[in-house]
């Protein structure tokens, strides 16, 4: 039986991983901070799947929070075979005026504990010649966005990392996949503080569980990069390498203007 590993599996996207991966027998590792919903997640799923589930119930913006998850998996002699670093969190706002703690955080969770777990199983799954990394990033990531500034640019290493991570590992029989959903039925957008004026503007909505299928669908194929939405979510994805930037920069100022 195979091992996923999932962070930010308490709800959204991350709990959407687990309830299909467990559904095709795979065991579990779930990490994120709220330690009743990962136990009531994993008594559901092993009571319905028969699958094995561990709960980590850890805050990854804290330093050596990356270093206590990998050693529990290591203790507990679990291989982990899938790593989905889920995870992530943006913040609305004029950059000059948001709280500065609040967007160190996303950097310090977006970026820093992606790359710390990346780099920590990714040699585990060298030496063996087997293993998967989906890095979740976001539409985002195609075009810098004025008002979610750290967040689009956190978004944009995302998929440049994995991109690249990508071509190094394929000849070792690695998979690595960056996903980049549009916008999708979570608490993405209030824990974002996004206005509610945009948030309702927002139309072609994806299900988490959407989300998933098309990420596994081209992690099956080997795919770098999916981007996952309606038509518009695809249009914005092309548009940004066509349109001259400061154009762009300027629709978009307009756009997420709250
Ligand atoms: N929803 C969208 O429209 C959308 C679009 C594109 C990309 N994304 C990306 O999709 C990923 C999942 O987000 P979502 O939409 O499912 O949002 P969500 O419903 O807010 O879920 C976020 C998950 O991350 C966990 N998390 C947040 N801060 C954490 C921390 N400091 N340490 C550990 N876990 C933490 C949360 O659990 P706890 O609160 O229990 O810690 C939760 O399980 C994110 O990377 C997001 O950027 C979302």
């Amino acid at each position: 039986m195979s091992t996923a590993l999932i962070t930010g599996a308490s709800g959204g996207i991350g709990k959407a991983f687990a309830e299909e991966l467990a559904a095709q027998n795979y065991n579990l590792v779930l990490v994120a901070r709220s330690e009743n919903k990962l136990n009531e997640l994993a008594k559901q799923l092993q009571q319905k799947f028969q699958v094995k589930v561990d709960v980590i119930a850890k805050d990854l913006t804290e330093i050596g929070t990356t270093n206590a998850v990998f050693d529990f998996t290591i203790q507990k002699e679990l291989t982990i075979d899938l790593l989905i670093n889920n995870a992530g969190f943006g913040d609305y706002g004029d950059f000059a005026e948001t709280d500065e703690e609040r967007q160190i955080k996303m950097i310090q969770l977006n970026i820093l504990a992606l790359v710390d777990l990346t780099h920590k199983y990714l040699p585990l799954m060298r030496e063996r010649r087997s293993g998967s990394i989906i890095n979740v990033s976001s539409i985002a990531a195609f075009q810098p966005m004025p008002y979610l500034s750290v967040y689009s640019a956190s978004k944009a290493f995302v998929r440049n990392f994995s991109q690249a991570l990508w071509a190094e590992n394929r000849k070792y029989g690695i998979r690595v996949l960056v996903s980049c959903p549009g916008p999708t039925e979570t608490e993405f957008f209030t824990e974002a503080k996004f206005p509610p004026t945009l948030a309702n503007k927002t139309n072609q909505i994806s299900t988490p569980e959407e989300v998933v299928q098309e990420t596994l669908k081209a992690l099956e194929r080997g795919d770098s990069t999916v981007v996952i939405g309606g038509l518009s979510t695809h249009f914005i994805t092309k548009v940004a390498g066509f349109v001259p930037r400061e154009t762009l920069l300027n629709l978009l100022e307009k756009q997420f203007k709250a």
